[in-house]
């Protein structure tokens, strides 16, 4: 039975928590994996500890209704610190929000777990980005693992197949559409709406970072092109070493061009190898039509890798969404139990 503290408790770790719940029994007699949540921090919806574990149906009301701090027979205000030090919990979930300049306070989050020994998943990008090889290393001393499949377009497995499905291969680049909410935008574009209008939408619909910058000037992507190119591409690129545009100076007009062209405006991240240097750049970039990454439209994300032995190998899929978000936390987690096994 593992034992899970879940760092945050907002879209993504209710997601988790749903799944947990709903597939309960089937994670059991399918691959033998049984946990138990013990505790939850979040900054907004309380705390709430029970060493025996909570039950997940009754947090996820408390998260939707109340605080989870009024859980019943709970011991309450730990914060996040003292609930990963002192909960118990041998894997912690690490779900608070994401800053992409400091990584703070995740990356706190993040030492703390590490350092107590503590296996670590995360959909948190930037402490992830920021410090990719500090944090792989600490776990490697301390023989835990730190897993993040869902910092790259959510549940969609682009790391699990760079790492596990193309082993073997040598990947000399990778490029794709890693941001959604640009290209809900530019597909809308392409429909005939306006930027201002489609972005409002993306925002009501919740794909949308809380700052609009980080999507449409291209931070959200940037930080998935330094993942990449860090834990797949095993390179020292710094998010400063980045070259980096949004789409904020694409205009309906260019769209508009680039349809009649055969063309179709894509924001493109990218990591290319050329022997040993590598290079990592965010652009909006027109591409031609037949390419499968121009097929991509909405708020769905794809990634081309280009490898040796496989040629071009194309994964299209959700880059955001509560289900979508929580299952690559529970893909992260059921590695660590067959590893453990
Ligand atoms: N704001 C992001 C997007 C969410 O639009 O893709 C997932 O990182």
């Amino acid at each position: 039975m593992h034992k899970l503290a879940l760092i945050g408790f907002g879209v993504v770790g209710q997601g988790l928590a749903r799944i947990l719940h709903e597939k309960h029994e089937e994670l059991k007699k399918k691959y033998g994996f049984e946990c138990s949540i013990v505790a939850v921090s979040d900054l907004n919806k309380g705390s709430a500890f029970k060493a025996e574990g909570l039950d997940i149906e009754k947090l996820l009301e408390l998260a939707e209704n109340e605080s989870i701090s009024q859980y019943p027979g709970a011991e309450t205000g730990w914060d996040a610190i003292k609930t990963i030090k002192e909960s118990g919990a041998e894997t912690i979930v690490e779900v608070s929000y994401t800053d992409i300049e400091t990584g703070e306070p995740a990356y706190s989050h993040f030492n703390a777990a590490l350092e107590a020994g503590k296996h670590l998943v995360t959909t948190n990008k930037g402490p992830t980005a920021l410090f990719f090889k500090e944090l792989s290393e600490l776990a490697a001393s301390r023989g835990v693992e730190f897993r993040f499949e869902g910092t790259v377009l959510a549940g969609t497995p682009a790391l699990n197949l760079a790492e596990l499905c193309l082993a073997g291969n040598e990947i000399r680049e990778i490029r794709g559409i890693m941001n959604g909410t640009t290209n809900f935008i530019l597909t809308n574009m392409e429909l005939g709406k306006s930027y201002e209008d489609a972005l409002k939408e993306a925002q009501e619909l919740g794909y949308a970072e809380a700052v609009p910058d980080a999507d449409v000037e291209g931070w959200d992507a940037l930080a998935k092109v330094v993942i990449l190119s860090k834990s797949v591409m095993g390179a020292d690129i710094g998010v400063s070493d980045v070259d980096r545009t949004g789409i904020t100076g694409i205009s309906i007009d260019d769209v508009e061009k680039a349809k009649k062209d055969g063309k179709r405006w894509k924001l493109i991240g990218k990591v290319t190898r050329d022997g040993d240097k590598v290079t990592a750049s965010v652009a909006p970039t027109m591409i031609d039509i037949t390419d499968p990454l121009a097929a991509v439209g909405g708020a769905t994300n794809a990634l081309t890798f280009v490898t040796d032995l496989m040629g071009e190998v194309t994964i299209v899929g959700a880059g955001a969404g509560k289900i979508e978000t929580g299952f690559s936390l529970l893909v992260d987690l059921l590695e660590i139990d067959r590893r453990e096994k």
